[in-house]
């Protein structure tokens, strides 16, 4: 889809881990643009809404803990695909799957500590980027490169 939004996070394993920096870099260099970014503590409510689609699973509570134990780096993305070019940046779910050169694949080894979200498909986006964004808190900008990385 043209100039799809969506919703990363660098959960709390990258952040404590130092991977920040890298995780970033590897999204920023895809093209796609950095249109919001946000260091926050996600609250038990906040927590609960964006993992609504798991509530009755059973590594919910976990998944829940994990997520609010330290503060993550949020962003919005913006660009042409970028729910799915993100997601193929990202590798599988469980890093077992994940092959060399994917953010998984290089820096996890295990599916509850899998350093990064990205949304899922464009309804979750929508719902996701509301959920952590204000919308005078996303930019939108030209860069000079643009048409060098859209044609
Ligand atoms: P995410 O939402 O974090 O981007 O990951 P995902 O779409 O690739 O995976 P999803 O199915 O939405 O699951 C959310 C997170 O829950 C953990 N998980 N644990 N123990 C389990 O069976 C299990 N399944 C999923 C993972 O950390 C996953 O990223
Ligand atoms: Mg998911």
């Amino acid at each position: 889809m043209p100039n799809e939004k969506t919703l990363i996070l660098v959960k709390p394993d990258g952040v404590q881990r130092g991977l920040i920096g890298d995780v970033i870099g590897r999204l920023e260099k895809t093209g796609l643009k950095i249109i919001g970014i946000k260091f926050i503590q996600i609250s038990e409510e906040l927590a609960g809404k964006h993992y609504a689609e798991h509530k009755d699973k059973p590594f919910f509570s976990g998944l829940v803990k994990f997520i609010t134990s330290s503060p993550v780096v949020a962003l919005v993305l913006e660009g042409n695909n970028a729910i799915s070019i993100t997601r193929k940046t990202m590798g599988a779910t469980n890093p077992v799957d994940s092959p060399p050169g994917t953010i998984r694949g290089d820096f996890a080894i295990d599916l509850g500590r899998n350093i990064i979200h990205g949304s899922a498909n464009d309804d979750d986006a929508k719902r996701e980027v509301d959920l952590f964004f204000d919308k005078n808190e996303l930019c939108q900008y030209s860069k000079s490169n643009d048409a060098w990385v859209t044609e």
